[in-house]
């Protein structure tokens, strides 16, 4: 096994059953284990129901056939019992346990290896749209990205962070052209009334020249010149687009670092950086016959998807205007970051509606050439945030949701609760555990709930001390942190002689585990996985701590238990940072 720091005991039990079917039935060799966690017992196999018929023999046969093979072997199991139709239930010894403990504690990583190095992985996420706000929905690509940059990072993968800005687009002529003849209108930043982002001021302006743009054609007309003039880089018009870029890009930055994610101005790749490559992208996918002519467009047709009427579904290479769309730009970024950029896995976050346009833009990277079989391209689709009345989550007025006023507001709520819990707590402390877990609350709702499925905003439920929330994980970490705190934050050693208890057992098995989920995480990319292994173990944790005296326990066993809660809240507040979410040593 390579790239463990400390191997899983699953994976030790798994090697071990593969090992007791390669013996027992050669034919089976190479067969999955089947190994997980049980209730039942430490581990728990299915191989024997599994491969029965493949074996030509009966599950309780296999099994009993498992067992004696795993008998003969010094492997890490103490114990298999044969349960029901064929289950086996496997024991594995108290000292290996806490060997694995003690061999987590003394790692700086607790253990995890780096199972994705060699994967030079972009991520593409976040991409708000410059001259318009922030919504709901870039609030999850910028929360979920971010966490899969943080876990994919920590095991091994070399990532790049890409976010792609929508800063180009003929929208911006009407817009220039109108800031241009109404020298009075505000928008930047100096002179904006404090808590307005440019950002919002601009959207605002944007809607006022598109109503006059609609009813007025010689507006129309200049605004059309406008565009052209931005396009073959007219210098004026060019400076007026970097200030307007630049102000979004400001306000943008403030949700970010309110948010702490880990973007950087150096992470902004927008959409008009492509713009020198769209040309030569277009001349390629044309001289190799993947691009048509159709109705004086340029277009790729699909030939997996299909529409309603059963006719191929087109990609918009050129339009019949010349100009070119979302599209190819997307045909740029994946030539673009598998060529220059050297990526062998590509990571696209953006809302599940988009599902479509980035299938197509797979298959014809496919079809020209630049993806693959060495490279790995996905969009990473997300659900919609739904508001308290089950449909997208607007104002009551039915506009976006302004990002700031929605932390402002968790904050707040969460100030109330820490308030509650502890009113003793100086104003300024309780001030900095406020945001902390007002934002971590945030984050922890948007992460904990499947990526795929829409979600329910309700800012109530996110600041509970009670459930799966954030909140409740950074309390649980707190809560070990005093228990550490009181007993002089010793340096612990380890006895791995001493007979686990059932509940202490069930918390060290957890721990254990935390690089199984991590490795799920890397894989399945979704980080509800992470949250709910935390809550589990936090859970357990709780468990451990109803049944066990830990300061009070005499030597040898006090010191044990204090390595479970070392390496409990460690693992608490890592994953809590993988998850991009601060854990505070008090709250
Ligand atoms: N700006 C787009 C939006 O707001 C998202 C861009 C996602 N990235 C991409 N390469 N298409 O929906």
């Amino acid at each position: 096994m390579t790239n463990h720091e400390v191997l899983p005991l699953l994976g030790q039990v798994a090697d071990s059953v593969s090992q007791a079917i390669a013996h027992a039935r050669p034919e089976l060799a190479g067969a999955d284990p089947l190994v997980r966690r049980s209730e039942h017992a430490d581990f728990q196999s299915n191989a024997a129901l599994a491969l029965a018929k493949r074996a030509r023999t009966r599950p309780t046969e296999l099994a009993d056939a498992l067992i004696a093979a795993v008998a003969g072997d010094r492997g890490p199991i103490t114990r298999v019992d044969m349960s029901g139709p064929g289950f086996l239930n496997i024991t594995v010894p108290d000292q290996l346990i806490w060997n694995q403990l003690a061999a987590r504690l003394a790692s700086l990583r607790l253990g995890v290896g780096t199972p994705n190095e060699g994967q030079r992985t972009v991520i593409d996420y976040s991409a708000p749209n410059i001259a318009k706000e922030m919504h709901v929905g870039h609030l999850r690509t910028t929360i979920i990205g971010d966490s899969l940059a943080r876990v994919l990072g920590f095991l091994g993968a070399e990532v790049i962070r890409q976010n792609h800005l929508g800063d180009w687009g003929t929208q911006f002529g009407m817009l220039i052209q109108y800031l241009d003849e109404h020298p009075e209108a505000t928008w930047h930043h100096d002179e904006l009334e404090p808590g307005t982002s440019a950002a919002s001021a601009l959207d605002d302006l944007y809607r006022t020249a598109r109503a006059l743009f609609d009813a007025d054609p010689e507006f129309a007309d200049r605004s059309r010149r406008r565009v052209v003039a931005l396009q073959s880089g007219d210098h004026d018009t060019v400076t007026r687009w970097r200030e307007i870029v630049a102000e979004s890009e400001r306000a943008f930055r403030d949700i970010y670092d309110r948010l702490g994610v880990l973007l950087t101005p150096d992470d902004s790749v927008g959409e008009s950086f492509y713009n020198h490559l769209l040309a030569d992208v277009v001349t390629e996918l044309t001289e190799a016959g993947i691009a048509v002519g159709s109705e004086g467009a340029l277009v790729i047709f699909s030939e997996e998807v299909t529409g309603p009427d059963g006719n191929p579904i087109p990609l918009m290479v050129r339009k019949r205007d010349g100009g070119y769309g979302y599209d190819t730009t997307d045909l740029a970024t994946i030539r673009y970051r598998i060529h220059d950029l050297k990526s062998n896995r590509l990571l696209y976050v953006t809302d599940s509606r988009q599902a479509l346009h980035f299938q197509l833009i797979f298959e014809a990277a496919r079809r020209a050439g630049w993806l693959t079989d060495n490279v790995e391209a996905a969009h990473v689709p997300y659900g919609t945030v739904l508001g308290p009345d089950g449909r997208p989550f607007k104002t009551r007025a039915g506009g976006t949701v302004r990002l700031m006023d929605l932390l402002d507001d968790s904050v707040a709520r969460a100030r109330a609760v820490v308030h509650e819990k502890d009113p003793d707590l100086p104003a300024e402390e309780l001030d900095q555990i406020a945001e902390q877990a007002g934002i971590g609350a945030v984050k922890y709702a948007d992460l904990s709930n499947s990526r795929i499925k829409d979600y329910t905003f309700d800012v109530d439920r996110m600041v509970s001390f009670n459930g799966n929330t954030g909140v409740y994980l950074q309390y649980a970490h707190t809560r070990i942190r005093s228990i550490l705190r009181k007993a002089g934050d010793p340096h612990v050693v380890i006895d791995p002689t001493i007979e686990l208890q059932p509940a202490e057992r069930a918390l060290a098995l957890q721990l254990d585990a935390y690089d199984t989920a991590l490795t799920e995480v890397g894989e399945t990319l979704e980080p509800h996985k992470l949250c709910g292994y935390l809550y589990d173990l936090a859970r357990a944790f709780t468990s451990f701590y109803e049944a066990c005296h830990v300061l009070n326990a005499e030597e040898p066993v006090r010191g044990n238990r204090l390595a479970l809660c070392q390496l409990t809240a460690r693992t608490l507040r890592h994953g809590l940072n993988l998850l991009g979410i601060s854990a505070p040593d008090r709250m």
